[in-house]
């Protein structure tokens, strides 16, 4: 695990304490991947999956561990929290993929120079955890050589209401992590603006999973698959 660390870092450290990734494992192993885990898994291996997968903002390391299971041959996690990571390690050492899993420590706009592309980049509830979301977004996209996959909060009013109370109850506490509702439409335009074209779109109540493909590397057909329905465009 190689260190490379930014505010970021101390700030995610002081949010998503050992406590919070004790919390994660145990309910993991007890009722499997969250929602928006499982639909970007589903999504990913529906497109026809790939050998590598980066797990950005990995946690606990759910995707990954969801990936590797279903076939996928190695996996990048990265994450700012150091108790995320020691939990991802344990629970890696219980299923006996140590070989197959690297799990590296640090901001990752900070350090995305020295991690090495893989064929899909996960991004699972992460962008709503950084401020900068062009950024992440932006250094996530050089590092996919094909898929990009990412679940975010829906901007929607009492998404923003909720976020917004969290927020202040950290305030109160003087915990320096903010939870950000990033507009859609924007990071949409982004993906695209980097050739990036939108596959899937699946949605709960407050998040959306979405899936998209590096244009070059396949359109819908390539992949084997059709576009799948947008339940409610946003
Ligand atoms: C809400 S947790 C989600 C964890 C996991 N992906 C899941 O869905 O269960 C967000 C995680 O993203 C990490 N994170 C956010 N931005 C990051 C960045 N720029 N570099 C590394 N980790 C980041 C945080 O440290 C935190 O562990």
């Amino acid at each position: 695990m190689s260190s490379c660390c930014s505010v970021f870092c101390a700030t995610s450290q002081r949010q998503f304490t050992a406590a919070v990734a004790r919390r994660d494992l145990a309910q993991y192993r007890k009722r499997g991947p969250d929602a928006t885990t499982r639909l970007l898994k589903d999504a990913i291996l529906g497109a026809g999956s790939g050998s590598s997968v980066l797990d950005i903002g990995s946690g606990i390391g759910a995707l990954s561990f969801e990936l590797l299971a279903a076939g996928v041959r190695r996996a990048t996690a990265v994450d700012a929290s150091t108790a995320y990571l020691a939990a991802a390690r344990e629970e890696a050492g219980r299923r006996n993929l140590m070989d197959r899993l690297e799990l590296i420590h640090g901001d990752f706009v900070a350090m995305a120079g020295d991690i090495q592309p893989a064929d899909i980049v996960a991004l699972d509830r992460v962008v709503c955890c950084y401020p900068t979301y062009a950024q992440l977004i932006e250094a996530a996209l050089k590092r996919s050589s094909r898929m990009f996959a990412f679940s975010f909060p829906r901007d929607r009013w009492f998404v923003r209401a909720v976020f917004a109370v969290e927020n202040l109850g950290r305030a109160m506490l003087r915990n320096p992590f903010r939870a950000f509702v990033h507009p859609a439409r924007a990071m949409q335009a982004l993906l695209e603006q980097h050739g990036f074209t939108r596959m899937q779109r699946s949605e709960t109540l407050v998040w959306s999973a979405d899936l998209y493909v590096r244009a070059a590397s396949g359109s819908p057909a390539a992949l084997g698959q059709s576009v799948a329905a947008t339940p409610r465009e946003q």
